[in-house]
C-alpha cells in the first residue's frame, strides 16, 4: 500500500496553513483597527433611533406605528398611549393630519389625576379639582399650578418614539418645570 504520502504529507499541511493564517491575521489585525474609528466615525453611537427614547404604546400595549395610526385617529385627536417612564401620554394628530411633534403628559400638575381630554370643550379637564389645560396643555384655571409636562414625539422608522424635552416650553416660554 503507497498511501503514506498523505499521511506524511498533512501535518506539514496544517503547520503552513497555521502560518498563513498567523501571518494574515498579523497583517489584518492592525487593518481592523485603523477602521474600527472610522465605522464609529460615521455611525456615532446612539444614533440606532434608542438616544433616550422609548416607544409609545398603545392600549394594547403593542409600539405605535404612526401611519397605521392616522388612519384610525384623525384631525384634532388627542388619545392616551404609554410614553417615558410609563407616563400616560397624548399623542396629538394636527388639523393638516399630521402627528405633533410633542405628546403631552396626561398626570395633572396639581394632585397627579390622569386628566381627560374633552372634545367638546377643545380642553383637558381633570375630574379631581377642577383644573383646565388648553389643548395643548398649558393651564388655563387652577388649582393646577402649572402646564402638562410635553415630551417630543418623534417618528423613527415609522415608530412613534417619545424622547425627553428638555428645551424651552414653546407654551410659556419658559424652561421646562419638569426636567
Ligand atoms: Fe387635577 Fe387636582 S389632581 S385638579
Amino acid at each position: 500500500m503507497a498511501t503514506s504520502v498523505p499521511a506524511d504529507r498533512v501535518p506539514d499541511m496544517g503547520k503552513r496553513e497555521l502560518m498563513n493564517l498567523l501571518l494574515l491575521g498579523a497583517v489584518s489585525l492592525p487593518a481592523t483597527g485603523m477602521l474600527l474609528p472610522y465605522t464609529y466615525f460615521f455611525v456615532p453611537p446612539g444614533s440606532g433611533g434608542d438616544g433616550g427614547g422609548t416607544p409609545a404604546k398603545d392600549a394594547l400595549g403593542n409600539v405605535v406605528v404612526a401611519e397605521q395610526w392616522l388612519k384610525t385617529h384623525g384631525p384634532g385627536d388627542r388619545t392616551l398611549t404609554e410614553g417615558l417612564k410609563g407616563d400616560p401620554t397624548y399623542l396629538v394628530v394636527e388639523n393638516d393630519k399630521t402627528l405633533a411633534t410633542y405628546g403631552i403628559n396626561a398626570v395633572c400638575t396639581h394632585l397627579g389625576c390622569v386628566v381627560p381630554w374633552n372634545k367638546a370643550e377643545n380642553k383637558f379637564m381633570c375630574p379631581c379639582h377642577g383644573s383646565q389645560y388648553d389643548n395643548q396643555g398649558k393651564v388655563v384655571r387652577g388649582p393646577a399650578p402649572l402646564s402638562l409636562a410635553l415630551a417630543h414625539a418623534d417618528i423613527d422608522d415609522g415608530k412613534v418614539i417619545f424622547v425627553p424635552w428638555v428645551e424651552t416650553d414653546f407654551r410659556t416660554g419658559e424652561n421646562p418645570w419638569w426636567s
